[in-house]
C-alpha cells in the first residue's frame, strides 16, 4: 500500500564511528519539527543500522546526489552485519562535528542526530533525531537547495530511481 507514496527523496543513514563506519539507504527520512529541530527514520529491525543506532544513539542522515548512484544502491543492497561496506562504496567517511556517526565528504548535506526518542512502529523503529549540527555542500551555499544539482527519488519499490527537475512552479 505505501507505493502509492512514491516517488520519495533518497538518502544515505550513516552509523557506527569513523573506523568503522555503516551506511544504509532510506527513503523514510521524514521532516517533523522546526523547534525544537526533529527529523524521523524509520529503520526496519532487521537492519544492522536499527542494532547501531539503539546502542549508539546517533545518526547523520546524508544527502546524496545522482553521482552517488551506485553507491546507494550498495549501501542499499548489502547489510553492514556481513559486508564492510566502506570498502565496497567509493565515498569517503569523514569525522562529524557534534555525533560519533561519520559524515560523507561527497554528500551535499550532513545532518547530524541525537537520538531524543524511538518508537516501535510495526516492523520498523521510527528515530526522532534532534539536529545538532549540519555541514553542507556547494548544492546548498545559498542555504536553500540548488536545483541544477540532481538529488535522488526512489520511483517506487525497486531499482529504478528520478531526479528533481531544474524548472519551479509558482502557485
Ligand atoms: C532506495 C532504497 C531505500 C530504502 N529505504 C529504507 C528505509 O527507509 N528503511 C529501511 O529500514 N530500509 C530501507 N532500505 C533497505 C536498506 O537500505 C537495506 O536493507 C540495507 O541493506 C540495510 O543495511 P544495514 O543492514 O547495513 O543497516 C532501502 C533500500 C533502498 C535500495
Amino acid at each position: 500500500m505505501l507505493e502509492y507514496l512514491y516517488p520519495i527523496r533518497t538518502y544515505l543513514i550513516v552509523a557506527g564511528t569513523i573506523e568503522k563506519p555503516n551506511a544504509m539507504t532510506a527513503d523514510w527520512v521524514i521532516p517533523l519539527s522546526f523547534e525544537p529541530s526533529l527529523v524521523g527514520i524509520s529503520i526496519e529491525h532487521t537492519r544492522y543500522t536499527n542494532k547501531l543506532i539503539k546502542e549508539q544513539k546517533n545518526f547523520v542522515v546524508a544527502v546524496p546526489t545522482l553521482e552517488l548512484l551506485r553507491d546507494v544502491w550498495i549501501a542499499g543492497t548489502t547489510s553492514g552485519a556481513k559486508t564492510n561496506k566502506a570498502e565496497k562504496m567509493s565515498v569517503t567517511f569523514v569525522r562529524s562535528e557534534h555525533v560519533d556517526a561519520p559524515s560523507i565528504k561527497e554528500c551535499q548535506a550532513n545532518i547530524e542526530c541525537r537520538v531524543v526518542n524511538e518508537v516501535e512502529v510495526g516492523d520498523h523503529t521510527l528515530f526522532v533525531g534532534e539536529i545538532v549540527n549540519v555541514t553542507c555542500g556547494d548544492a546548498f551555499i545559498s542555504g536553500k537547495p540548488d536545483l541544477n544539482y540532481s538529488y535522488i527519488l526512489h520511483s517506487s519499490f525497486g531499482k529504478g530511481f528520478t531526479v528533481n527537475r531544474q524548472e519551479e512552479f509558482k502557485p
